[in-house]
């Protein structure tokens, strides 16, 4: 689509906006004449952006072949409005590649998921294109009774794993908003806000509340957001975002378009688990860190961090996750459709709000999420409405698992004992000592 169409090529020189142009081919400039005065605003932005600036336009993105799924005639030749991965990727080609390769790219294969189960019965068909398929993407339909253009049923749409009429996965505009493509508009934390947000997955406002965003909203003008070239610590040094942590270049390492590459946990599931080689990725992100702090002060964070995962996983998410089978196994549950009981929302709550919460507020120093919004909610619903529920089905294996769990695992005895002790415990180190063991013996002593 994409494929600079070969035109003959007649230099017109356009007076547009007072400025004298050089544009290269006559469809070309067509599209500009016109559009300057159809749609100013969308062509403003083409204007200012380094695509005008180096000759893209129009056509270089939007021409199409005939034989293209999603091709239409318009004004005399062939256009198709999307512009996708495979497109940008003729021009950029290491991007594509990268994208291609990453969990954004998988992200519309979602309609498998339980997420999306529970979006069809619980809500219903539209909440799923305006909802969920607008952070990850749908599957663009062409409406071929209507001169083959994009079927209302799933256009527009920008999500990031948007699966294309011609096989490619994702959108580039996604993060790159149209029609300026603006590098600095792409390293700043909104872009990723629009996603990265929310119940389930805070790190908008995890980063808002971390030091890393202080630092970096009450000294946005140092950030040298414009720079053609960033690297952290080269040219600018005053505080990450998220672009700098997941993708942007260092001194050593290249920027990737693949955000899966500096991250060795995946805390998405109910229970976490590290990633495929992910002593590198986490190398690959403490080679970030290390611009701005010493090698002992990222090592803390990751002990820390990998502690919380550790306890999250053990204390709560393997406990609830083994009661949950049992009651399914034994068909314990009142109805039998997947949610329409009480206690799988609760459980499904406790691992992917609260927990994930908790988890990601860790990762990224958010500390109001890993207890407030995070910790403090798994375990009161643990305790106060997981616990109870599992008692109320009166399945006796779940029962006797819950009551062998509170009565020996010295993680979940607190219940039984009286204030004193637990405080004389918390004094002397004991009860900390209990955490400390469980954390050990998991990763060993570092
Ligand atoms: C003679 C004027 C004219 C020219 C030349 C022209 N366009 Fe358009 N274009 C329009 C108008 C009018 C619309 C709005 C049509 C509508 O609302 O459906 C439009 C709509 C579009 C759309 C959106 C269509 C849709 O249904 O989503 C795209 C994309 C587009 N033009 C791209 C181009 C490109 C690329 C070129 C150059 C090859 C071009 N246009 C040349 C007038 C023009
Ligand atoms: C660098 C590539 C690029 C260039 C150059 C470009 N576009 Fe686009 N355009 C896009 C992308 C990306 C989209 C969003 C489609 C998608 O999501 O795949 C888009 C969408 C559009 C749309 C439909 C969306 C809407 O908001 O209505 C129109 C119309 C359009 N472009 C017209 C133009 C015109 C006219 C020009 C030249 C002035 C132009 N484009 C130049 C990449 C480009
Ligand atoms: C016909 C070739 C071509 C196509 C197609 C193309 N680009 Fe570009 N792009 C360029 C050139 C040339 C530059 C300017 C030189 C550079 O920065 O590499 C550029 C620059 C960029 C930049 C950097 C802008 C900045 O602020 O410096 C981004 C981001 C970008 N393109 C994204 C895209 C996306 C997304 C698409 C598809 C929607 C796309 N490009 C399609 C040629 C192209
Ligand atoms: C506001 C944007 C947004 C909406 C709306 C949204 N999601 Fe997500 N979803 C995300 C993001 C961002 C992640 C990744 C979170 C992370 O890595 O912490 C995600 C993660 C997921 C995952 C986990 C994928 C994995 O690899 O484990 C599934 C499944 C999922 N979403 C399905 C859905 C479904 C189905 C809906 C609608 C009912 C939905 N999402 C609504 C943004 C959204
Ligand atoms: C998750 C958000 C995101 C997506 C999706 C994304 N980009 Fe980027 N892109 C960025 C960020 C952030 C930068 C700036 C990196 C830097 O310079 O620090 C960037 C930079 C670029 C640049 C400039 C590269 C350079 O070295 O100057 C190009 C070109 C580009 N992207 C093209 C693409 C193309 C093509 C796609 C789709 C295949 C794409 N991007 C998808 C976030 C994204
Ligand atoms: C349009 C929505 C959207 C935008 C914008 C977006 N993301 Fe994502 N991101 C997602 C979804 C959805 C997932 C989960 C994909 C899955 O697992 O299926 C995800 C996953 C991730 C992951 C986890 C990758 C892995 O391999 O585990 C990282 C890191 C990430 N995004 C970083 C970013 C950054 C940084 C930006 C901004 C520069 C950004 N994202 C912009 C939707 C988005
Ligand atoms: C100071 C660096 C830093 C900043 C800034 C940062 N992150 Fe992270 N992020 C991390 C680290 C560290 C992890 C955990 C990596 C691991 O698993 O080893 C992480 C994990 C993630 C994950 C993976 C969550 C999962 O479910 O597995 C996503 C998604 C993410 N960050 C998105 C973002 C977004 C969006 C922003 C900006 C709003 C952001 N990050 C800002 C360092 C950062
Ligand atoms: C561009 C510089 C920069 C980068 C890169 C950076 N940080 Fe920071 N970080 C800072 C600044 C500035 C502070 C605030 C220092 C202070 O409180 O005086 C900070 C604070 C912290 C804190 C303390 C949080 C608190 O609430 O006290 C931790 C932990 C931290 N960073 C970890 C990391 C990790 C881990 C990475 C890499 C994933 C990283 N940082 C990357 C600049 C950076």
């Amino acid at each position: 689509m994409a494929k600079k169409t070969l035109l003959i090529t007649i230099i017109l020189i356009l007076s547009l906006s007072g400025v004298s142009q050089a544009v290269t081919s006559v469809a070309a400039g067509k599209c500009m004449v016109c559009h300057k005065e159809i749609s100013p605003g969308l062509y403003q932005q083409w204007l200012a952006s380094n695509h005008a600036l180096h000759n893209v336009t129009c056509i270089d993105c939007h021409g199409a072949e005939p034989k293209d799924a999603d091709a239409y005639k318009h004004q005399g030749g062939f256009i198709s409005t999307l512009v996708t991965p495979k497109d940008c990727g003729v021009c950029h080609r290491r991007e594509a590649e990268q994208v291609g390769m990453s969990h954004h790219a998988k992200a519309g294969q979602i309609l498998e998921s339980n997420d999306a189960y529970l979006a069809h019965v619980a809500g219903g068909n539209p909440v799923a294109v305006t909802g969920c398929e607008s952070c990850h993407g749908a599957k663009v339909q062409i409406n071929s009774s209507s001169e083959n253009k994009l079927s209302a049923k799933s256009w527009p749409n920008s999500g990031i794993g948007r699966i294309n009429p011609d096989g490619s996965l994702g959108s580039c505009n996604a993060c790159h908003t149209r029609h300026e493509f603006d590098k600095s508009q792409a390293r700043q934390p909104e872009t990723c806000g629009k996603c990265h947000l929310g119940p389930d997955h805070p790190q908008k406002e995890i980063y808002e509340e971390s030091k890393h965003g202080n630092v970096y909203f009450t000294n946005k003008d140092k950030m040298n957001l414009d720079a053609d070239r960033w690297i952290v610590g080269k040219d600018y040094f005053t505080a990450p975002t998220c672009a700098t942590c997941h993708m942007s270049a260092t001194s050593s390492q290249k920027v990737t378009h693949d955000v899966g590459n500096r991250i060795s946990w995946t805390l998405r599931p109910p229970v976490s688990e590290y990633q495929d080689n992910w002593k590198q990725k986490r190398s690959n992100m403490k080679n970030v860190c290390i611009n701005c702090h010493s090698d002992t002060f990222v090592d803390g964070h990751y002990y820390q961090f990998d502690a919380l995962v550790h306890l999250y996983n053990e204390k709560f998410a393997k406990p609830a996750g083994a009661v949950m089978k049992i009651l399914k196994k034994n068909k314990s549950l009142e109805n039998s459709a997947d949610f329409s009981n009480d206690i799988e929302w609760i459980y499904w709550e406790i691992w992917h709000h609260e927990g994930r919460r908790t988890r990601h507020g860790a990762a990224m120093m958010g500390p109001d999420y890993t207890w407030w919004h995070g910790m403090y909610e798994v375990a009161q619903h643990f305790y106060f409405k997981f616990l109870p529920e599992v008692k109320k089905t009166g399945d006796t294996e779940a029962i006797a698992y819950i009551d062998n769990m509170l009565k020996n695992d010295p993680m979940h005895r607190w219940m039984s004992q009286s204030t004193e002790e637990l405080k004389k415990g918390i004094k002397s180190g004991e009860i900390q000592k209990i955490y400390e063991n469980m954390f050990e013996s998991k990763i060993g002593l570092k």
